[in-house]
This record gives structure tokens, sequence and C-alpha cells, in this order.
């Protein structure tokens, strides 16, 4: 079996969770999922960011102590993940002994080796973002950006890591790696920013100014930066699961690609001298009704509450179908209901609905079998069999909104059938013909909402639990083989009527 390690950010524990986190855990779960389908071995990781000063300044501003509040948050997180059937075989907080043990042997080692070193630095301190700036960092007129809040100069010992003396090894190994980084354009900005000279980076903050980090084991009087710390949860969260490191794919925002997880990490695992992960997956972000998103301002979509409402299949579905992978976009209720209305409650609700009814109706609820085979029967196989090649190929590829748009395109297909095959007449006659052409018809309907919800399994895999429970189904064997048009429905039970996508404001079922 291929080993798959995947893994997310790990999201700061300074607020609740919002539409962009639900988004990152429910792609790399497709693609952990899909994974894990197509026969892998995978392991898949999320967690928390627990250090560093915004959430020491979150737990003061709340009047509790950081460890208080961080545990609070990671219910919340945690919650987050089992709402939305995210399938992590961990989940790691960066505040865990097994973590903390880790960041301070490999600071350790690092030191040792002459990688870290102790020096003083004067220079321009944002507090808001946590680093010192460059003059590179500031606008045109002198001024410093907003987004780097109060800007005061300071002077202070600390301790560096030899980021710039690996430089052109990262060069090179960038250079050799063409896939490091997908989407491969996002590769060439990696290069872009190795084309001006690194500076090595402080990773030490003194106790006095932040008390909420890792200490450095060689000078207890200092805290960890907070990305040393972040990133190396990655490795701290298997180093007990021998074989598991590298990761395969990192996925991240793409915010955080440039310098934390392209320049830094890799240089870190170089200099420590352990393997760099394989790949980084980078994905964009949403906006909401248009504007950034932001919880003060009101523009804020609440994911666990639009799983409660919808299901969390419905909700994976629109992110995964919605987005490009790389791209960003946009949610907004309308889109979302345009959605869920047609190709969730009008398309797949419907097939499940009519394929239910008409068993029912005419075969006393048990799937028959199919009797004979025209060219309605022969193109729509076809069209499986494509949908299907395809499909997994687009999966391959991360192009998982293009898979969804096909997969949905063999059941709007599917409802064409029936149309065409119009059971409902075949009912009423009586001749032999008819009479197996109406078997004939309940069978494929059924076989192919089998095969499509199958298909389905790594974004709805709850619709593809339901679905195969009211077709009487019993998958087995092979994902891919379960995959093929066959005849192992026949004889099935089928369940009674049920609305998997409730129209909004009627009973759900
Ligand atoms: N704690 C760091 C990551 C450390 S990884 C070693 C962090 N946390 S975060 O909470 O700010 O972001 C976590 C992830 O969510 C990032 O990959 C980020 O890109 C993603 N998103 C945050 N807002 C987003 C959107 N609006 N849209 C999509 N994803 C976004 O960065």
């Amino acid at each position: 079996m291929k080993k798959f390690f995947i893994t997310t950010a790990i999201d700061y524990a300074n607020g609740t969770p919002h539409l962009g986190h639900a988004y990152e855990k429910v792609l790399t779960d497709v693609v952990a999922r899909f994974r894990r389908l197509m026969g892998d071995e995978v392991f898949f990781l999320t967690g928390l960011d627990e250090h560093g000063q915004k959430v020491q300044q979150s737990a003061r501003a709340k009047g509790i102590a950081p460890q208080q509040y961080v545990d609070e948050i990671a219910l919340e997180f945690r919650n987050l993940c089992a709402r939305l059937t995210i399938s992590n075989d961990d989940f790691i907080r960066t505040t865990e002994t097994r973590h903390k043990s880790v960041v301070r042997d490999v600071l350790q080692r690092l030191f040792d080796k002459g990688e870290i070193y102790r020096a003083e630095y004067k220079g321009f301190y944002s507090t808001r973002q946590e680093q010192f700036l460059q003059d590179k960092d500031r606008n045109p007129d002198g001024s410093w950006p907003e987004i780097y809040g109060e800007v005061t100069e300071i002077t202070e010992a600390n301790y560096f890591f030899k980021l710039r003396a690996y430089q052109e090894w990262l060069i090179e190994f960038l250079r050799k790696n063409e896939d490091f980084v997908f989407p491969r354009y996002r590769q060439k900005q990696v290069l872009e920013f190795l084309s001006e000279p690194l500076n090595d980076l402080c990773i030490s903050r003194p106790k006095e100014r932040l008390e909420w980090g890792i200490p450095l084991p060689f000078d207890e009087d200092f805290v960890t930066y907070v990305w040393f710390d972040a990133l190396l949860n990655y490795y701290s969260a298997v180093a007990d699961r021998p074989g598991t490191w590298p990761a395969t794919y990192h996925v991240i925002g793409k915010d955080i690609l440039v310098p934390p997880h392209a320049v830094y990490w890799p240089i870190m695992l170089k200099a420590a001298g352990i393997e760099p992960p394989k790949s980084l997956l980078v994905h964009g972000w949403w906006s909401i009704n248009g504007a950034k998103m932001s919880k003060s301002t009101g523009n804020f979509v609440d994911p666990i509450a639009f799983a409660d409402q919808y299901g969390a299949d419905a909700l994976r579905f629109f992110l995964i179908r919605e987005m490009s992978v790389g791209q960003d976009s946009d949610f907004s209720n309308a889109q979302f209901l345009a959605r869920y209305n047609a190709e969730l409650a009008n398309n797949l609700g419907n097939l499940v609905n009519r394929t239910l009814n008409m068993a029912n109706r005419f075969a006393a609820g048990a799937v028959p079998a199919a009797e004979v085979e025209e060219d309605a029967e022969r193109d729509l196989k076809a069209l499986w069999a494509k949908t299907r090649d395809d499909a997994i190929r687009l999966n391959e590829e991360f192009q998982f909104h293009v898979s969804l748009e096909r997969t949905f395109a063999f059941v709007t297909a599917t409802n064409a059938y029936i149309e065409k095959r119009a059971p409902w007449k075949l009912g009423k006659s009586a001749e032999t013909r008819d009479q197996a052409l109406l078997r004939t018809s309940l069978a494929t309907m059924a076989e192919a909402l089998r095969l499509a919800v199958t298909l389905l399994a790594p974004v709805m895999p709850t619709t593809r639990d339901k679905v195969l429970g009211l077709l009487g189904a019993t998958p087995a064997g092979a994902w891919r083989a379960q995959l093929e048009w066959g005849a192992t429905l026949t004889g099935a039970k089928v369940g009674q009527t049920a609305i998997l996508f409730p129209k909004p404001n009627s009973p759900a079922s």
C-alpha cells in the first residue's frame, strides 16, 4: 500500500472557526477520503496552533489563563471536524507535551550544530504581527502599512536561525522539484521571493514580552517564535509513528505559502537533517458577499450553523463544487441556495425519490433484474464509464469541482433516461415487452444511482451511506470494483421514499 500523509494548516486558537477553516478541512478530507478509497494507507492530521501573542492577548481579554482559553477553543475546532465529518486520524495541539518535546529537541539539535546564534538586534517591531519589519515593508511614503499596527524601534538580544545559508540550496531544491508547489504557478512566486537575499530568522521572543510559548532549551529566558513552533507540528505529530514522515501534502491557504511553508519549513528540516515534505497544496481564499470575511462587520459564515441547517454534505458539496482549487471564490447565501436547490434537491434528491418510489410502486420494493439493453441503456452505461474515468482522473489532479460537475451531469442524464423510459406509462401496460422494459428501467435507475453516490463518496460520505442503505446495497470489495456497472442490486429491498435535501422551509424527513 502506498503511504499518504496529508495535513491541514493548524488554525490559530485566537477565535472561533470560520468558513476558511472549514473549507481547508473539507478539501483535505476529500483528498484523504479519495486516496483511502483508491487503496492508499492514509494518515490525515489536523490541529491547533495555540501559542503566541494573539492567544495570550485573547485570553487576557477574557480574564482567563491561556491554557484554559485554548482548551475551550480546541473543543470548538474538534467539534467543527466532527460536524463536517472530517476523517482526520489525529488532532495535534501545540501545547501538548508530545509536541513541545520535539520542538525543544529540534532546537537543541540546531543549536548544537551551530545553525542558531545569539545576536543583538535593533529594529522596527510590529506587535500586531509579532515580527521585526524591514525597510522593504514600508509604504512608499515611509510609513508602515496598517496591517502592522503600532510599530516601535527596539533593541534586544535574540536568537537567529541561519536561513540565508540555505538560500542557494532551496533554489536548487525547487528547480529539481518542479511539483513541490501545486498549483505550479505558485512555485514561481516562491522563486521570485528567493531572488532577493534572505535574512536570518529571529526565532526567539524574550519572555518579558511573550510568556505563552515553548521555552528555548538552551536559554529559558526566551520562548520560541510561533511559526518555528507551529510548523514543527507536522513532524512532532508523527514522531512516534515510524515511516509516516515525510508528508505527502501540506494543504495550506495562499497567505501562508511564502515565506513560512515554502521557505522556513524546508530550510528548518534541511538544517536539522530531516527529509522535506513532498509537496504543498495551496488553496485560495473565500470572500463573503464579495467582501473580506470579518466577524466584527457581521460578514461572517458560521460553518456549523450551515451544516446544522442544510446537512454537512450540502456544505461540503458547495465548497468543493464552487471553488477551483488554488483560485479564490465567493460565498453567498443566494449562490449556496441556487446550487442546493438545482443540484442537490432537484437533481440528485429527485433521482433518489423517484427510484425508491417506483421500485415500491411497480416492483413491490425490490430491485428487479435488467432484461433488455437498448440504446437508452447502452448510452447511459457508456456515459457512466466515461464519467467515472474522468472523475477519477480529475480527482487525482485536484480538479474536484469539475469532477463533481461531471458526476452531476451523469445524474441529470439518469433523470433524462427515466423521462424517456417513463416507467409510470410502462406500468400501465400489460404487454410482455413493456413489462420487461419496466423492470429494466427500474434496475437501470437504481444501478445508476448506486454508482453516482459511490463516486461522490469523497465529497458526500453521509449521502453515499444513506442512499446505499436505502437501496439495500451492501458495498463489497475495492472502491474501483464498486464503480463497475453490474447487477449487485438485483433483489435488494429498497427503503421508503426519503427526502435527502429538503427545500428550505419544508420539513426534513
Ligand atoms: N496558525 C497558522 C498556520 C500554521 S500552520 C503550521 C494560520 N492560522 S489561521 O487560522 O490564520 O489560518 C489557518 C488556515 O486557514 C490557513 O491555511 C489559511 O489560509 C486558511 N484560511 C483563513 N482564512 C481563509 C479564507 N477566508 N478562505 C480560505 N482559507 C482561509 O495561518
